[in-house]
Formats: C-alpha cells, sequence, structure tokens
C-alpha cells in the first residue's frame, strides 16, 4: 500500500506542472532561437564575405581604360613627352597613332624625321604601351571604328591647342560628336616650329635674304604654334628656348623607383641635341638598359 501510494504520490510528484512546461518550452524556444540566430548570422557573414569577394574580383576584372593619342611626333621633344604623360594618366594603357609621312605632307608639310624614326622616339616613351604606325592625321569615320571595336579604345586625346585641316574643319570633330574626346594641355614654351627655327639661326653666317628664306622654310614645318607667326611677326625665331622646366615637372618626370640594391648602374654622356632615335638605341644597347624607357 505505502508502495502503492508511494508509487501514486511519486506519479503525481513527477507529474509535468504547467508552470515546469512553460520553463522548459521557453527554454527550448530561446536554444532554437539562439541556434537559428547563430546559424543566420554565420550564413550572413559568409554571404557579406562573398558578396565582398565577388566585388573584388568584378574589380579586378573590370575592363581597363584604353586611351589613344596621335600625332607625328616630328623632331620628339619634351612637349610631346609631356603630352604622352597628361594622356596616359586619363587612362590605364595608352595607345599612339604616328601619323605617316604621306598625311603629314598633305596636311602639314613634310616632317624632318621619317615615320619609322618617329617611332622608335615614341615607343621609348615610358608612359606609352602600344604604338600604331601610318595612322592618319584626322579622325575619320571608319578610322573611328577601327579605333573603338579592334583596338577597344575608350578615348581619343589631343591637346588643347586646335588642330585643323587644310579645309579648316576640325580633325577631331568626329570622335568630339561621339563624345569620346579628351583634352590634355599643351606644353608651352617649346614646339618642332621653334625647333626648326633654332636649327636655321645655328649657321655662322647669314645674310638678310637667308633670314627670309629661315623664315618661309620655318613656316613650312607645322602649322607654326609659335607665337612669332601667330603675332605675324618675321618668325626669325631666337635661339633662347622658352621652355621653363619647373621642379614640380621634374618630378612628374622621374621615375618613382630607385635602381634595386644589386642594380649595375651604366653612366652615359654626351650632348643628346635634339634628341632622336640614335640615342635611343644607344640607351638599348646595353642589356641592363633593355627594360628601361629612354624618356
Ligand atoms: N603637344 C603638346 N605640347 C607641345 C607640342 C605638342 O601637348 N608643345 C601635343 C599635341 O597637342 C598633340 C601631340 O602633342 O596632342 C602630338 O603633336 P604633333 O602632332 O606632333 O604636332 P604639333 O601639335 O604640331 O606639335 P609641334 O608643333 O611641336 O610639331
Amino acid at each position: 500500500m505505502g508502495g502503492g501510494g508511494g508509487g501514486a504520490g511519486g506519479g503525481s510528484g513527477n507529474a509535468l506542472h504547467p508552470e515546469k512546461v512553460k520553463i522548459v518550452a521557453t527554454c527550448l524556444v530561446v536554444a532554437v532561437g539562439v541556434y537559428l540566430l547563430g546559424l543566420y548570422l554565420k550564413s550572413g557573414a559568409e554571404w557579406r564575405s562573398n558578396l565582398s569577394l565577388s566585388l573584388n574580383m568584378k574589380k579586378k576584372k573590370k575592363k581597363p581604360i584604353r586611351v589613344y593619342m596621335d600625332g607625328c611626333f616630328d623632331m620628339m621633344h619634351y612637349g610631346h613627352c609631356n603630352a604622352l604623360r597628361q594622356a596616359s594618366a586619363l587612362g590605364d594603357q595608352l595607345v599612339v597613332g604616328v601619323v605617316s609621312d604621306d598625311e603629314i605632307i598633305a596636311n602639314k608639310g613634310p616632317p624632318v624625321t621619317p615615320v619609322h624614326e618617329r617611332m622608335i622616339m615614341v615607343n621609348a616613351v615610358k608612359w606609352v604601351d602600344e604604338v600604331i604606325s601610318d595612322a592618319p592625321y584626322a579622325i575619320t569615320e571608319d578610322f573611328m571604328k577601327k579605333l573603338f571595336y579592334e583596338y577597344n579604345i575608350d578615348y581619343i586625346i589631343h591637346g588643347d591647342d586646335p588642330c585643323v585641316l587644310p579645309d579648316g574643319t576640325d580633325a577631331y570633330a568626329l570622335a568630339k560628336k561621339a563624345d569620346r574626346y579628351k583634352q590634355i594641355k599643351r606644353t608651352e614654351g617649346v614646339s618642332s616650329t621653334d625647333i626648326v627655327g633654332r636649327m636655321l639661326l645655328c649657321t655662322r653666317e647669314r645674310s638678310i635674304s637667308d633670314s627670309h628664306n629661315h623664315s618661309s622654310l620655318q613656316r613650312q614645318f607645322s602649322h607654326g604654334h609659335s607665337q612669332k607667326f601667330e603675332d605675324g611677326g618675321s618668325g626669325s625665331g631666337t635661339r633662347v628656348s622658352h621652355f621653363l622646366p619647373t621642379s614640380r615637372r621634374i618630378v612628374q618626370f622621374s621615375n618613382d623607383k630607385g635602381p634595386g640594391q644589386d642594380a649595375r648602374i651604366v653612366y652615359i654622356d654626351g650632348a643628346f641635341d635634339l634628341f632622336h632615335a640614335g640615342h635611343v638605341e644607344v640607351c638599348y644597347a646595353f642589356p641592363v638598359f633593355s627594360h628601361v624607357r629612354a624618356f
């Protein structure tokens, strides 16, 4: 009896009390909730990290911006190099079109340096990634399509000086219309016209009539960005360079990396007057220079 009563008493003692049931149920709900929250946070973190990974990959895979600059680059000078430096800063890859001899003759007079030499000079500039030979002087519809679809060019770039064709139209009109044109600042105080003028003044003796011949000769080269011609002056020029290199500009032109600790450093000197393709070849003649750009 006592056992039965004890059993009955124990049975009623072990019976689930509604309060206990509530507590157990609450604990269970909380435990499941915490577990689910953990899962949610974990998957959220995974999802977020996957998202940032794919965004990073997208960023890395983003198509490089390819910019195109064309020009004659006759008697390549500092102004041309500065133009190429500015153009390369407008994109990730710089493609340069070197205008053919015939196109230059037809549009602005005979070039002093032939196209293969001008190609060597342009190719040696450290900001240039690719060079196209025999580029047209004006951006035609066909050539523009070729640039966009064959060379994947995003923007066509030129200095802020007007570039007019013999018929008076703008050589970059189509690129501007297509909204794919960008401009860089032309470097003051240096031009091929000016250099030709200075070369002609290098003769030891010259008469007044020589001087007139020189002026007309000088006028044949380029459209004459020289101030003297624009002013309608004699164009006799001066042997003094108007170019003023600032320390900021020198820093812009310098390499951002110094030579490595074990690098062999070679010294070469020279006047390097009218820097030309031969000077470039000399730099490349040293194997240690083979990876170095001339400018
Ligand atoms: N350029 C420049 N600054 C200079 C000379 C040229 O920024 N002092 C730029 C031009 O605007 C052009 C590019 O260099 O975008 C190539 O110029 P090029 O076709 O060789 O001819 P020009 O403009 O006539 O240069 P130059 O008078 O020296 O022959």
